[in-house]
């Protein structure tokens, strides 16, 4: 595996692969999660490159962009296991200039997860913008537990006529069912213990679902009832384009929760 910094060796290496690319954006701190995409990716491409960048234009202000946990060495290794080709780990200098063409997500970009974080969304579409001309992946590997971003980052491949297939790929759980995240490990024995409700009002709506209940306000109302005692940031219903939905429609329906643990924000979905 070849570690790569800077953009004119990376941009170099690319113009010699012909090959098919899989592309693996991350921000570290790799977890099964991302060893998962990894590995698809791995199994679907020729080359894989993954990147390594905490990027501060998707921080607000005030958010844990100096905590965001770093864990290089540990990353290095995992990548080399997973036989990824290029990592591609720049500084924050190496991906920004001073004054640069920014991008504007839509408006449903400041909904759900960026109502809570307005301009979140403008940040990542820029850096994975920025990504993609550098690695121009065929194939570029997103999870579902981000899925308003996957949704986003689908649009703007659309939008801008990017030559790129994204795939989206299944969230990974632990045995308990907690979905993986990097910030997990902020948790406290307790809270590690109460986040198990999340999937568990996951799970306890796609059961009345699977018994036919198609009022999206009853399984809200279900899932409020399974996550009582915790800080329920909201609990959305929406269908694959992001559109709040009031009738659940199969195989068009994603349920999506967040849930605050002190400074901690965990997300957790569903696909239907
Ligand atoms: O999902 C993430 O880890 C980040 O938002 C991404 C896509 C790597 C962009 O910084």
């Amino acid at each position: 595996m070849k570690i790569i910094r800077t953009i004119e060796e990376l941009q170099n290496i690319r113009k010699t692969i012909t090959s098919s690319v899989g592309f693996v954006p991350t921000m570290g701190a790799l977890h099964d999660g991302h060893i998962s995409l990894i590995k698809q990716a791995r199994e679907e491409n020729e080359i894989v490159i993954v990147s390594i960048f905490v990027n501060p234009t998707q921080f607000l202000p005030g958010e844990d962009l100096d905590a965001y946990p770093r864990k290089d060495e540990a990353d290095k290794k995992i990548c080399e296991m997973c036989k990824v080709d290029y990592l591609f780990m720049p500084e924050i200098s190496t991906m920004y200039g001073k004054e640069e063409v920014l991008i504007k997500a839509p408006n449903k970009s400041y909904m759900l997860e960026g109502e809570a974080r307005p301009g979140h969304f403008d940040g990542v579409l820029l850096v994975v913008l920025k990504l993609f001309g550098l690695t121009q992946p065929t194939n570029a590997y997103f999870g579902k537990k981000d899925a308003q971003q996957l949704s986003l980052i689908t649009q703007m491949v659309k939008d801008l006529f990017l030559p790129i297939n994204v795939v989206a790929c299944d969230i990974v759980r632990e045995n308990d069912g907690l979905a993986m995240s990097s910030r997990n490990i902020y948790l406290d024995q307790t809270q590690r213990k109460d986040a198990l409700l999340l999937s568990k009002s996951l799970y306890t709506a796609a059961s009345l679902i699977a018994k036919d209940e198609r009022d999206t306000k009853t399984i809200k109302n279900k899932i409020h009832e399974v996550m009582e005692k915790l800080d329920v940031e909201y609990v959305a219903i929406v269908d694959r384009e992001f559109n709040e939905i009031q009738t659940i429609e199969l195989n068009n329906c994603i349920i999506l929760i967040v849930v605050r643990f002190g400074n901690t924000r965990l997300l957790d979905n569903i696909w239907l």
